[in-house]
């Protein structure tokens, strides 16, 4: 009999966690305004709201914590982590910051002005802001193939070359660097192959435009090509991550998700006056340049969650539970972004929460219904996350409306997969008499999703 499946890792440390009640849950969601991220943690049973910074550690991490070194300049703590880096990527150059988005601030902060326009394949959030607010333009160069769900694609966060030449043409002179993210988060934690990695580099060099890789889930994205693209299933995750690196020109760092630490991120490049530049601003922001807005024990934290995270074993375990609650959801017939991401399930509110209209922010009053039946946590990418317009503060309804399920690395297990699931089967199962969704009552002029006050219609 062949042996099924079990998770490459075995449990030492537990944090218990509650369940409520529906009457508990409404009182608090009333008093959250409908915004999940106002919660507060122990007012939620199963956590999904992001997978950034909830990973579990290991063992290993934990004891090279105990080795940091605090010095303020040229820690032992900095020259391991760097040498991580320049191992795994092959970057020259690293600058430590406290995140992904402190990262994308010292590095734009060098390079974007305004009237500027930044190719991507759907930025994320922050990194969306980081442009805006410097009056710069982020173009989403997405392949269309990601709008339709359901449509079983395997590397659906791929780039549209058309899309992205079209923009190179239009504003040559304009566009300082295009931002390549793995996996492409905003359309579903879905992969880019490393055919079209190579397609977007050679695209933009031939324009003279350098690339910057938004790296949050490399390893994923990596563990992706390996099981799904032609000629990479003999091929290591570390090999593979050298590749999907080669000729690319700088990387931004969410170190919160595929490095397996509660805080962290960095900057990476080859390019030297890119790196002067960046330091320039990372010791006002960030702290000096060998520490950059981290502790030494966290740097090695990190460097140990890199090197163990870039493994096919601990990758193949994470992905697999993610599958599994995909294959749950199959049963139950959910519709979500087809196939399941890397780091979590979308599902797909427009077509869940049919009666209610896109301005009363179906995805959004999903995550309350979730949240209401089973204390589980998810949340809106989707109408509310795209923000309006910064030109004519429109609302911008022309993406996806996404509940995204985010699954945190090492901490649920399979049967808490199960309760997530059959929560969500019963919501479903009373879709027909949800018709009405939420409305804004308070929002903030930017990033408007982790602050918005809504009122239940
Ligand atoms: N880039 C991507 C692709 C991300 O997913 C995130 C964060 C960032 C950059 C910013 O990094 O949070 O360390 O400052 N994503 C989290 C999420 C917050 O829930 O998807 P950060």
């Amino acid at each position: 009999m062949e042996l099924p499946f079990a998770e490459s890792w075995k449990i030492k440390m537990i944090e218990p966690i509650r369940k409520s009640t529906r009457q508990e849950r409404e009182q608090w969601l009333k008093e959250a305004h409908y915004n999940v991220f106002q919660l507060r943690a122990e007012q939620v049973y199963i956590d999904l709201l992001t997978d950034s910074g909830t990973g579990a550690m290991s063992d290993r991490q934990w004891s090279a914590m105990m080795l940091g070194d605090e010095s303020y300049a040229g820690a032992t703590s900095f020259y391991k982590f760097e040498a991580v880096v320049k191992q795994l990527f092959g970057m020259k150059y690293v600058i430590p910051t406290h995140q992904g988005r402190a990262a994308e601030n010292v590095l734009f902060s060098s390079l974007v002005k305004e009237g500027d326009v930044i190719p991507g394949n759907a930025h994320f959030d922050t990194t969306k802001g980081h442009i805006e607010s410097r009056k710069a333009k982020a173009i989403d160069v997405t392949t269309d193939k990601a709008k339709d769900t359901q449509l079983e694609y395997p590397f659906k966060g791929n780039v549209s070359l058309e899309k992205l030449e079209k923009v190179l043409t239009e504003n040559k002179g304009k566009v300082p660097f295009m931002v390549l993210t793995i996996t492409n988060n905003t359309v579903g934690g879905q992969p880019v192959s490393m055919e079209n990695i190579k397609d977007t580099v050679n695209l933009c060099h031939k324009y003279n435009v350098p690339v910057v890789m938004d790296s949050a889930r490399f390893a994923e994205n990596a563990y992706f090509i390996k099981t799904r693209e032609e000629g990479y299933k003999d091929k290591s995750i570390k090999e593979i991550t050298k590749m999907m690196y080669e000729g690319v020109d700088a990387m931004t760092m969410s170190a919160k998700k595929d490095g397996v630490v509660n805080m962290g991120g960095f900057i990476a490049t080859n390019n030297k006056e890119w790196f002067e530049g960046a330091k320039l601003f990372c010791i006002p922001f960030e702290g000096y340049v060998t520490y950059g807005g981290m502790n030494g024990r966290d740097l090695n934290a990190l460097a140990e969650g890199l090197m163990e995270n870039s493994e096919y074993d601990m990758l193949h375990t994470r992905i697999h539970q993610v599958q599994y609650l995909a294959s749950l959801l199959d049963e139950y017939k959910i519709p979500y972004q087809r196939p399941a991401g890397g780091h979590a399930i979308f599902v797909d509110a427009d077509k869940v929460l049919t009666h209610v209209p896109k301005e009363e922010f179906p995805a959004q009053t999903l995550t309350c219904e979730l949240y209401l039946e089973a204390g589980i946590r998810a949340c809106e990418i989707g109408y509310m996350l795209a923000d309006r317009d910064p030109v004519t503060r429109e609302n911008r309804f022309g993406g996806l409306d996404l509940l995204r399920m985010a699954i945190p690395r090492r901490v649920y297990t399979d049967n808490h997969m199960k309760v997530v699931a059959a929560a969500l089967k019963n919501v479903y199962d009373k879709r027909e008499s949800i018709t009405r969704g939420v409305a804004i009552e308070w929002e903030a002029p930017l990033m408007r999703h982790f602050t918005v006050q809504l009122k239940r219609l």
